[in-house]
Order: C-alpha cells, then structure tokens, then sequence
C-alpha cells in the first residue's frame, strides 16, 4: 500500500509539481535570486505556473528615478531572471494580467509633459497592449473609453473577462485622485464593457488596494484614497456571476489599515504584506503580514515581512507568494541614513511567502 501510495505521487510528481529551485516552510520567507535592477510601482504577475513577469514601473539610474518599459521573466525552477521585449510604451501601476500565454498591459500613468514648478506629472494612460509570450510579441488592442483611463487600478481575471477596479488617474507630488469606477475588458471580442449598474462601481473609491477573483467573486482589500496616508481597511467583494446583487462591504476589518500593499490569495485566502504610510516606522513602510480567509471572513496576523516594502505586487504560485522589489522608504518623505537622506528607495530584494 505505501508503495503504491509513493508510486502514484511519483507520477504526479512527473506531471502536476511546479518545480522550485529553493524550498521553505510554511511560515516561513525565502530569498530568491535579486530582480535584475532596483524596481518599484511595477505590476507583477503569473505566467501559467513555471514563471512570473515584472512590467513597467520605476528604476533607479544613478540618483534619478526613471519610468520603464521593461518586461523582465523570472523561471521558478531555475531561479533566474530574462529580460524581454519592452513594453510599447514607459508606465508605471501598470494594470496587467495573464490569461493563458498573453499578458495584458491595460492602461497605467504614463509621464505627462512637463509643467513649471511640478517635480512629479503622472497622469493615467488609455493605450491596451497584449505581450505574445510564445512569440515575445506585442499587438495593439482597443484603448480604454475615454475618461476610464487608470493605473493602480485591482485586477482580476473571471474566464476571458479581466476586471479592474478603481485606479487612479494623476499622481503628482502633493496630489492624487482615487478612481471609483470599476470596468471590463473582453479578451474574446476585445472590446471594453461597461458593468451593470449595481457592479459598476466600488462601494468608495480606491486605489493602491490589493484583490483579485476568489472562486466567483472579485475582492477589493484595503487600498487608500487621494493621499499615502489615507488609508482604508476595508474588503469590497462582487458576485462576478451575480453582478446585479451588487457590491458587499465584509464586517470584517484589516487589523491596520494600509495602502500600497501587496498580496495574492491562494486557495480561498488572501495574503496580504507592507505598504506605504506608517506612522510607526523611521521609513514609513509596514512590515505587517495578515491573511484574511474569505469563507470565515476572518483575518489574523502573519510574521512580519522580513525586508519591508510598498510599491510592488506579489503573485501566488504554486502555494508560494512571491514578490519582487518594491521600495524600502515612503515615497517624498525625507529619511536620514548614515548621514544621507532620501525621499525614495527601490529595491532589488525578491522574496516568498510559503503557506
Ligand atoms: C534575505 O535577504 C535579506 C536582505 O538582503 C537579508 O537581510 C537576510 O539575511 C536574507 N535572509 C537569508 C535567510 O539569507
Ligand atoms: C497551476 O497549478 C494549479 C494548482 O496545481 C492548477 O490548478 C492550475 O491549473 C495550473 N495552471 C496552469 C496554467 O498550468
Ligand atoms: C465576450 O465577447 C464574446 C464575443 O463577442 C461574447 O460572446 C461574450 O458573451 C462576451 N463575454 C461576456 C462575459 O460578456
Ligand atoms: C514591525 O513594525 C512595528 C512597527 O509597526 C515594529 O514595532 C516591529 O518591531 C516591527 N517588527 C519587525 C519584526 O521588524
């Protein structure tokens, strides 16, 4: 009986195991190979269940803080990272997903032409692209309606539907906006679709929120509004089969509230890690950790992050969250270390959550 019991693992093994170059308990962090520079505001996502890409977001060339085009892949077994065709066009909070082997890049800020006095001119972008990941190909697809354009926007992917939720639509040094709305795009006919009344728009506004599609619903998971500091604990979900009954507001609450998070769900729970705009930290990053499981609606604490950071997004794969770079430091707030002060700091650090 044990025989045949290892025998039949011994063939799922062969088939269904995604294989990792590192191990680690559950509980426990992992440091994997380092992205290949210093990255921040970048969208992160899954590509079937043997690599993850980073897209778009802010590097660090010398002491200037540059937007990116570029696609870079990480393959799980081997650890290592590959750069790919760049994006069409520099973003960052870039919203993406994966549908089979196609990235899509919907919308995201782009740099506004520059304007006197104004350090910092992000405003939304309308332009939709698809990354071919067999060809390393990108194709055009129909740009957002006008005035639904975003970035930092929730992203979940429910069949061929991929839904974002909220955004924002400028981020300038001292002002953002928060977006409300929540719209879809049609990967079959390629074409955006307006939502029902009742799902057409988020119980409040929202963004730098974390969330995706569990089972049948779509969940929105703290997030802020108009300001790093004005944070939200709240979880939004949407039947995406009943979108007539309309938006719910759980009665369960993130024990801190945060905005710039990051975290993935696995099963039916939610991870959730970091974020920007603590009062309780000399860099203003969280390293708070917490799972919210969506069948007992209940949250509890996790070990904190071990390297803690805002500004990125983790991706579940294979019972593992992984989440590549980030900043280390509150963007725009001044931090002295060693005698130098910064006003951002991105990251190279890759790590994972086992669960
Ligand atoms: C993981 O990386 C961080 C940051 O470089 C480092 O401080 C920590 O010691 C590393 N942990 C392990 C187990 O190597
Ligand atoms: C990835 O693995 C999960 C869990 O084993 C499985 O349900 C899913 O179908 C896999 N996805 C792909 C694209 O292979
Ligand atoms: C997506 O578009 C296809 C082709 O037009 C259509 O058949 C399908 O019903 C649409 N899906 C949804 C969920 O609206
Ligand atoms: C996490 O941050 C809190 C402040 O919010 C701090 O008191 C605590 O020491 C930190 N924990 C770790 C393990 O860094």
């Amino acid at each position: 009986m044990r025989l045949l019991e290892i025998a039949g693992l011994a063939v799922l093994g062969l088939f269904e195991v995604t294989v990792t170059a590192t191990s680690c308990k559950p509980g426990e962090w992992v440091n994997l190979s380092s992205v290949p520079e210093p990255r921040q505001e970048h969208g992160t996502v899954a590509i079937g269940n043997t690599s993850i890409a980073i897209l778009g977001g802010n590097v660090e060339k010398g002491s200037d803080k540059m937007m990116t085009d570029l696609l870079q892949i990480y393959d799980i077994a081997s650890d290592k990272w590959r750069t790919a065709s760049p994006a069409p066009y520099k973003v960052n909070h870039p919203n993406v997903a994966v549908i089979g082997r196609k990235l899509y890049l919907l919308g995201g800020l782009v740099e506004a032409p520059p304007s006197p006095g104004m350090s910092l001119n992000w405003v939304a972008s309308k332009s939709s692209h698809v990354y071919d990941v067999s060809t390393d190909t990108w194709t055009a697809l129909s740009p957002m309606p006008n005035g639904a354009e975003r970035g930092s926007a929730i992203v979940g992917v429910y069949g061929e539907m991929i839904y974002l939720a909220g955004g924002m639509t400028v981020l300038q040094a001292g002002y953002q906006d928060a977006v409300d709305s929540v719209i879809a795009f049609n990967t079959t006919s390629g074409t955006w679709q307006r939502l029902v009344e009742a799902a057409a728009e988020l119980p409040e506004s929202r963004q730098h929120a974390v969330g995706g599609v569990v089972g049948d619903s779509l969940y929105v998971i703290g997030g802020r509004r108009y300001g790093q500091k004005n944070v939200r604990d709240t979880v939004f979900e949407l039947n995406l089969a009943d979108q007539g009954a309309g938006w719910k507001t759980s009665d369960a609450r993130m024990p801190v509230a945060r905005g710039g998070i990051n975290g993935a769900a696995v099963g039916t729970k939610f991870y959730i890690f970091g974020g920007e705009g603590s009062p309780d930290t000399p860099t203003g990053v969280f390293n708070q950790s917490e799972v919210f499981d969506t069948e007992s609606q209940k949250w509890s604490e996790l070990k904190p992050m071990p390297v803690p950071r805002h500004g990125t997004q983790a991706v579940a794969v294979g019972g593992r969250i992984y989440i590549p770079g980030g900043g280390l430091q509150q963007d725009g707030k001044e931090v002295v270390t060693n005698g130098v002060t910064t006003t951002g700091k991105e990251s190279a650090h890759f790590d994972a959550y086992c669960v």
